[in-house]
């Protein structure tokens, strides 16, 4: 499963990428991260990736140009690549969006993330994206931090990455609706805090049996 990300701050996704969940899928050989910086696909010999709107008013928008030139030397490098165009106005990204995705890499396809831009960008790069999602309703500076919500909601996903292949199934939002039930470790008392008997009774049947009732 490959994952590009176009963005104009590659400083910023790369160290992301090259840890933790994320670290351990690339180096297991499950998905792969490309970071390309829009930059190199500017016009001119100034790199020039925005300009002012038609109509007047504040900002810079990205330009068509360099994005689509961006997206389609992307497409030549992996097959099947769906754009993902992170924008507040996108649908909400939800955790069964995020195993439909790992599903569909699994049969082959490859994401491209194009990361918005806090001023905006020119509305026909919106012809490019097959998805337009929304991490919440806020306003964030740029597609950076979404795209990394999104690659790594997919990623951990894709079996073999997570430690336990149970561990994706029974946290908080598997199933859509419920959350993961309360987990203790070592000292079974701190400070006064007891951990619940029953956890350590040993008795693995009425274990599950409180793990489900909360
Ligand atoms: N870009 C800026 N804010 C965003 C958000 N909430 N979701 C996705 N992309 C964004």
């Amino acid at each position: 499963m490959v994952f590009q990300i176009i963005t104009l701050f590659p400083e910023m996704v790369g160290p992301v990428l090259s840890t933790s969940m994320m670290w351990k899928a690339s180096e297991k050989g499950l998905a792969e991260f490309r970071v390309l910086n829009l930059r190199d696909f500017g016009l001119g010999p100034r790199h020039q990736v925005d300009d002012t709107p038609y109509g007047g008013g504040d900002g810079m928008l990205l330009m068509c140009e360099p994005i689509f030139a961006a997206v389609e030397y992307a497409k030549a490098q992996a097959t099947n690549s769906k754009v993902i165009l992170t924008t507040p106005k996108g649908s909400r990204w939800q955790q069964g969006m995020a195993a439909e995705f790992a599903e569909r890499g699994q049969s082959g396809e490859n994401y491209i993330i194009l990361c918005g831009h806090y001023e905006g960008f020119d509305e026909r790069i919106l012809t490019l994206a097959d998805h337009q999602v929304s991490i919440g309703d806020y306003v964030l500076t740029g597609g950076e931090l979404p795209a990394l919500v999104f690659v790594d909601s997919i990623v951990r996903l894709i079996p073999g990455v997570l430690g336990g292949e149970q561990s994706a199934q029974i946290e908080s939002f598997s199933d859509g609706k419920t959350l993961e039930f309360p987990q203790y470790t070592r000292p079974a008392e701190f400070r006064g805090m007891k951990v619940p008997d029953v956890l350590l009774s040993g008795n693995h049947g009425e274990i599950a049996k409180w793990r489900k009732e909360h």
